[in-house]
């Protein structure tokens, strides 16, 4: 009996393992394998000394970018704008800003990376332009104005519109009065940023042509920015009160969304090869798998907040961690796909956010990270800074800020009466500007980032100790980590398509699961604190292959050093 039950097992799983083999024969990707690198153009090579990166810097940067072993690069939007918000208010989608140089420019990058077998993905900016967009300037000059459509107005003879929240406003409010038309315009983010009105087919027919207009340049693909908040209910019918603590659930994924995605589907995507995210996933796991899921011709992904989000000033749960990301693992196991981040140019620093950036764990607990979201399923999004272990530089006044959306809130906080001491300490974790502070290349002035007498935001002083070039000299340096970490998971698709299971789900120090593929099986075990830890499984570790770990003598106990990383490969 006991048999008959065994070759039963044995029979299903190999069926099962077969289907998992099958499934991902059918659904390899390119887009799925690759590991993208962030450029924050802004901040990581000034060629001119203007003390602001640019295009010709990143350009003298392409080896180094080659030498990552990442195989697509999403760049921060460079076209003209008056940057009100580095960049995600454009006045002409169609143009390189000034201040990163030109068209040629952008030619020769695209031209350096697919040199190197590197692709380019492009932020796409459409739920809203820059009020000096042509179209915008044009909009408000007359109600009768045919770009008038474009943007979505109010006017004020129907008396004021119901309120809707503004993430960057300093009132927090999302009309803003016009008096040349006697009219509100919408702007879900600054005042700067007037929302686009995507009802308007015209104004549809202008974006795809944009997008295809950097296609036939040869972009690989598009990250749509803010894109769940496009369709509106332009009613604009009362909220319940207080709806702005979860303007989500008001905002993302309204009617008529997945119809523009299906158009911009079939008149862009459908016509290149192209890899597409959107950020934001919308409200729910229904939500995102509608965007993501192959069948229906939406995007190939998309990112959700929720891990992003946990990192919290006073610390936050490894458990809930483990949730969340174990949760939306499983709701992608069959179908659709994932992205994997912790940070961006929206988040402070990952080590300082999720690690440790004390002297004496940085290292450690930056690599520790660094084995997460390169051994996870899901497209890994790694931002640039992060390969050197780059901390918070926490600013103590608010001068030397230079994001609006932290300055405007400050101003907000002020009108409010709001204790101006305390805030100003939040902001040294989790202020935008912390993650934006120019790249560090070297121990010379302004950390080789720019050979100008002063930077657009300032250089951390730490730079002498934490560089690039300082990195390339030790072999067992964050970068050359990350360097070993991206090559293991090119060398061994398990990580990439293998399947994900959590072990020991209660240990609320280590987080260890597996991923397995084709009888391939690999253990990983992650140490998210300063203290040694321990963690439990049936598996023999004392056996197995260590094919990657953050120490030089990694453990096969069973008990992690303070932010130690494994990969044990089980035999
Ligand atoms: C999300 C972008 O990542 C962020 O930097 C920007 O401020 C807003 N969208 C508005 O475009």
């Amino acid at each position: 009996m006991k048999k008959i039950f065994y070759s039963i097992f044995i029979i299903s799983s190999l069926i099962y393992s077969q289907k998992i083999s099958a499934q991902s024969a059918n659904n390899q990707k390119w887009w799925k394998e690759a590991v993208v690198y962030q450029i924050y153009p802004r901040s990581f090579k000034d060629s001119d000394g203007d003390g602001v990166g640019d295009l010709k810097g990143i350009i003298s940067k392409l080896d180094y970018i080659k030498s990552l072993g990442i195989d697509v690069v999403w760049i921060n939007p460079v076209y003209s704008s008056p940057n009100d918000d580095n960049g995600y208010d454009i006045s002409d989608y169609r143009n390189i800003m000034k201040e990163f140089g030109t068209m040629e420019d952008f030619d020769n990058l695209l031209k350096g990376l697919h040199q190197r077998g590197i692709k380019l993905v492009m932020d796409v900016v459409v739920n809203h332009s820059s009020d000096e967009h042509e179209w915008f300037k044009q909009a408000r000059s007359s109600r009768l104005s045919p770009y008038r459509n474009y943007y979505h107005w109010w006017d004020a003879d129907r008396g004021k519109p119901n309120y809707r929240y503004s993430l960057f406003d300093v009132n927090h409010d999302a009309w803003k009065y016009d008096s040349t038309t006697n009219a509100y315009y919408l702007h879900f983010f600054s005042r700067k940023q007037p929302d686009l009105n995507w009802e308007n087919p015209r104004l549809r027919k202008e974006i795809y042509d944009m997008m295809k207009f950097w296609a036939e340049k040869g972009v690989d693909g598009y990250r749509l920015d803010a894109f769940q908040f496009a369709a509106k209910d332009t009613t604009f019918p009362k909220f319940s009160d207080g709806f702005e603590k979860n303007f989500s659930k008001y905002y993302a994924v309204q009617n008529g969304l997945h119809d523009y995605l299906k158009e911009m589907n079939k008149e862009v995507f459908s016509k290149y090869d192209v890899m597409t995210v959107a950020e934001g996933a919308g409200n729910s796991f229904q939500d995102a798998h509608d965007m993501v899921d192959a069948e229906r011709n939406e995007l190939n992904m998309a990112y959700a907040f929720d891990g992003v989000d946990i990192a919290k000033p006073e610390g936050y749960s490894l458990l809930h961690f483990k949730e969340v990301f174990t949760k939306w693992d499983s709701v992608f196991a069959e179908k659709g796909w994932l992205s994997i981040f912790l940070a961006n140019h929206d988040q402070a620093r990952l080590v300082t956010r999720f690690g440790n950036d004390s002297n004496e764990y940085r290292d450690v607990s930056s690599k520790m990270l660094t084995t997460f979201l390169l051994t996870m399923r899901g497209t890994p999004y790694y931002y640039n800074g992060d390969e050197l272990g780059m901390t918070n530089i926490r600013f103590n006044k608010i001068e030397d800020y230079r994001d609006m959306s932290t300055i405007n809130e400050y101003k907000y906080q002020q009108s409010i009466g709001a204790d101006m001491k305390k805030y100003l300490e939040e902001i040294k974790f989790k202020s935008r500007d912390n993650g934006r502070t120019p790249f560090q290349w070297d121990a010379s002035i302004n950390a080789g980032f720019s050979e100008g007498k002063s930077t657009w935001l300032a250089v951390n002083p730490n730079y002498t100790i934490i560089n690039a070039a300082a990195e390339e000299r030790d072999k067992n340096s964050c970068l050359n980590y990350f360097r070993k970490a991206i090559q293991l998971r090119k060398n061994n698709k398990v990580f990439v398509y293998g399947k994900y299971t959590l072990i020991d789900k209660s240990n609320d120090k280590v987080y260890a699961y597996t991923r397995e593929l084709n009888g391939k099986k690999i253990l990983i075990a992650l140490n998210f604190t300063k203290e040694n830890a321990s963690f439990k499984t049936n598996y023999d570790v004392s056996k197995a292959k260590i094919l990657l770990d953050n120490y030089s003598n990694a453990s096969k106990n069973k008990i992690l050093k303070p932010y130690e990383a494994v990969v044990y490969e089980l035999k």
